[in-house]
């Protein structure tokens, strides 16, 4: 989704901006801009294309030290030059960026804008008029922002910047992220850490309502009353390099490689040398007082979270509901009498998923947010917080995340279920089987060169694919489908494999590929018979099955795990055949179409 970076004060301005663009390139975006103030005035370059195309565009006029930059991902108005940001008030006082959307836009319009003649069609463009507006009527910069925030409805994440004086920037949000970076002699704002991270560790969280005066050397943080509060900065844990993709070719690939490490870090950070779980007690005593958990999320982090609920349900006995956030914000299940909720998110910062939070807190029970970053909107606002330390994750197709998500749970479960006194929770051993499971994942990651000649023999030449498997094997056909989708644009889907049976297979022709999943016993000799079902229609199937499990035809055979983290494992050829899919097809693998890393808008 749209990215926002800006610096007041810093030399180095342009490249500051530019960097940073580059650095927020990953949340998905089809147009990109910088305006920077120079001593002959502000100058303003935007592109309907990539910030590289951006960087060759912006002149080499020495800058003065102060700027905004933006990656916009369309919603209101096609992704042209004019609807990119940032956007310059007619008069040409007031540069804005603007992450978000504003509802009220038509009424703005009407009420303040009836002659202004705008020059595309976003609502941001709106906001930087009437701020314009207030200013002509005789107000204050700070006067005319603040009577243009009282005014506007919606998510916004804004700086703006008066051109009078480049000595500050002017912020603001409401649901949608921003945060202000500090470094020495000079002040950065961003919509996230990743952009602001090659100058400083020291960031001060934005709260929604709050404008922020921000110049070099100061940031004044007003309240929604005009009051002045102060808040102290936290030190952000990414380190700099991680976000770099050294030799690999696309980010993708290398946080599909990082997935051992992750694992290994997971077990340093979640269980203590003599074994025992570090999770807050206050959050395992308060799971424990529910009759049952409510897991939200979307996409991917939906995915991890049925596998979730089959780990947590095992080990712990308590019944547990997985529900699309964009569902249930809209259509509440009922409640049992003490439920827990676990949000998953590992952006932090998904809109569908904020809203299903900020209705479970007006209700005042209690959340969880499990979490990639620290300090992100869903963190902050949720009861409790645990994070996935799998540094950051850049490519749009998430990956490590998955998997941190599904092993946070696993040690969230073990610990639960322990405190519940359950003896399948007690003889799990999480260190010994993740160790194996990191092993494991090493040895799959380490065949790349089978992967591509798969992904080549089976989806090539492919419009289509299916993916089946049964209980947790079906949860994970539906990760394995979506990260092909999202990547190759090939149409893929996962089905419950017995399912397939009651409408799927009439799609089931010639050549058709199908991917079957085989990691549990029982249920991988049923799914066996449904392989031949669709085998006998005309598919090729490509056969992931467990050791042990394993027949002599089958194209991919995965080290022997514990029969709860299989997930684990067998999504790994998976997100290795979508990478390869992407690739042949000459792809952009870490920036597909349409997608965004974070979705902040609903
Ligand atoms: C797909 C993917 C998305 C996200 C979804 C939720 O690869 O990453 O489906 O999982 O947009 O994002 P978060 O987890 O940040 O809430």
């Amino acid at each position: 989704m749209c990215g926002i970076v800006g610096v007041v004060g810093s030399k180095n301005a342009k490249n500051i901006l530019l960097n940073g663009l580059h650095k927020l390139e990953y949340r998905g975006y089809d147009s990109a801009g910088i305006m920077i103030s120079s001593e002959e005035g502000m100058y303003v370059t935007k592109t309907a294309g990539r910030v590289a195309e951006l960087e060759a565009l912006v002149s080499d006029r020495e800058d003065n030290g102060t700027g905004i930059g933006h990656t916009r991902w369309a919603t209101h108005g096609e992704p042209t030059e004019n609807n990119a940001h940032p956007h310059l008030s007619k008069s040409g006082r007031y540069g804005l960026v603007h992450n978000g959307v504003i509802e009220n836009f038509e009424w703005l319009r009407e009420t303040y804008l009836s002659d202004v003649k705008l020059n595309g069609d976003t609502d941001s463009e709106i906001i930087v008029e009437v701020v314009d507006y207030f200013s002509k009527q005789g107000l204050s910069t700070l006067a005319a922002f603040t009577k243009m925030l009282q005014e506007v409805k919606g998510s916004y994440a804004l700086a703006l910047i008066d051109v009078t004086d480049d000595s500050k920037i002017y912020l603001a949000k409401n649901k949608s992220p921003l945060l202000v970076g500090l470094a020495d002699g000079y002040n950065l704002v961003g919509s996230d850490a990743m952009a602001m991270i090659n100058e400083t560790d020291r960031f001060v969280e934005i709260m929604d309502g709050e404008k922020i005066v921000l110049t070099a050397n100061e940031m004044v943080i007003l309240n929604q009353d005009n009051q002045e509060i102060t808040r102290d900065f936290y030190v952000a844990e990414i380190d700099a390099n991680d976000t770099e993709k050294g030799l690999y070719p696309h980010y993708m690939l290398k946080e599909i490689d990082e997935q051992p490490a992750v694992m290994r870090t997971l077990v340093q950070e979640y269980v203590t040398p003599n074994g025992e779980s570090t999770i807050d007690s206050d959050i395992i005593e308060e799971m424990a007082k529910s009759d049952r958990i409510y897991i939200v999320g979307c996409g991917t982090s939906w995915h991890a979270g049925l596998v979730g609920q089959k780990m947590i349900e095992k080990l712990t006995n308590i019944p547990v509901e997985v529900h699309l956030a964009s569902e249930m914000g809209y259509d509440m299940p009922i409640l049992s009498k003490n439920p827990f909720f676990i949000f998953l998110t590992q952006s932090g910062e998904t809109a569908d998923s904020r809203q299903v939070l900020v209705k479970i807190n007006e209700l005042n029970l209690p959340t969880l947010t499990i979490t990639n970053v620290k300090g992100s909107t869903l963190s902050r606002e949720a009861t409790y917080t645990l994070l996935l330390h799998a540094g950051p994750e850049i490519a749009v197709a998430s990956t490590k995340a998955y998997t941190s998500q599904i092993t946070v749970m696993l040690f969230l479960a073990k610990a639960l279920g322990e405190k519940l006194g359950q003896q399948k929770a007690k003889e799990l051993d999480v260190v010994h089987e993740l160790g194996i499971v990191a092993s494991a994942m090493e040895s799959l990651v380490a065949d790349k060169d089978h992967y591509a000649a798969l992904s080549e023999k089976f989806l090539l030449d492919s419009r289509n694919a299916f993916y089946i498997g049964r209980g947790l094997d079906y949860a994970v056909s539906l990760e394995g489908a979506l990260k092909l989708k999202e990547i190759s644009y090939i149409q893929a889907e996962g089905f419950a494999a017995g399912e397939l049976k009651h409408g799927t297979i009439a799609l089931i022709e010639d050549g058709t590929p199908v991917v079957a999943l085989i990691s549990n016993e029982e249920m991988g000799s049923h799914t066996r018979g449904n392989i031949k079902e669709v085998e006998s229609r005309g598919a090729k199937t490509l056969v992931v099955a467990l050791e042990g499990l394993e027949k002599e035809t089958d194209d991919i055979v995965l080290p022997h795990v514990h029969q709860l983290v299989t997930p684990l494992v067998t999504v790994i050829p998976l997100q290795l055949l979508a990478y390869y899919a992407s690739l042949q097809r000459d792809l952009d693998v870490d920036k597909p179409r349409n997608l965004a890393k974070s979705v902040t808008v609903e």
